[in-house]
């Protein structure tokens, strides 16, 4: 019951700032200009991601109880997938010409999922699979976005995107298998 509502309410966050950067300014053949924004964007994407690989390595440490050492091998995969993304992402910042944004000053209000602490092994889980499909939600937006403007950012997305599926669904499979019913 509880998961419902913050999930509702980042998800609309997420699209409003997501939206925010798209709509800055007409796109316009000014390479630059795209350039620019298309680097702004990534930017956003960065921090989820270190928020990500953050929020995994804390419960791969943190988890706790007797039946949580297969959980903590998932979350520790996922860390270093996460991993994977955040550095693919600074690469293509870095590819585009812009400094990728690696600050811990404002890191949690770049991001477009939180990093939220999950109390219990079950919390931890659900707050991962909320995560997961806000960025899912981002990914998709932006693969839409980019479209044939940004093919290389584009394919790249679509990359992390099937990731970020993979992980949403692990998420929910550790879900079933301790609460006995599906979430979602
Ligand atoms: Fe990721
Ligand atoms: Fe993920």
């Amino acid at each position: 019951m509880t998961i419902q509502q913050p999930f509702l309410t980042d998800v609309e966050e997420l699209r409003s700032r997501a939206r925010a950067s798209i709509e800055k300014g007409a796109v316009t053949s000014d390479y630059q200009g795209d350039v620019k924004q298309a680097i702004e964007i990534l930017q956003t994407v960065l921090a989820t991601e270190i928020v990500c690989v953050l929020r995994y390595t804390m419960n791969a440490v943190a988890a706790v109880g007797i039946a949580s050492e297969s959980v903590k091998k998932e979350f520790d995969e996922h860390a270093r997938e996460e991993q994977d993304h955040m550095r693919a992402v600074a690469e293509r910042i870095n590819q585009l010409g812009g400094t990728p944004n690696f600050s811990p000053e404002g890191l949690a209000t770049r991001s477009a999922s939180q990093y939220a602490v999950g109390g219990n092994l079950v919390e931890m889980i659900k707050e991962n699979l909320i995560a997961e499909r806000i960025a899912c939600e981002h990914y998709r937006e932006l693969i839409r976005f980019f479209s044939d403007k940004d093919p290389t950012t584009r394919v790249m997305m679509e990359s992390i995107l099937a990731k970020e599926e993979e992980h949403a669904n692990d998420m929910h499979d550790l879900l079933v298998a301790r609460e006995g019913r599906p979430m979602l």
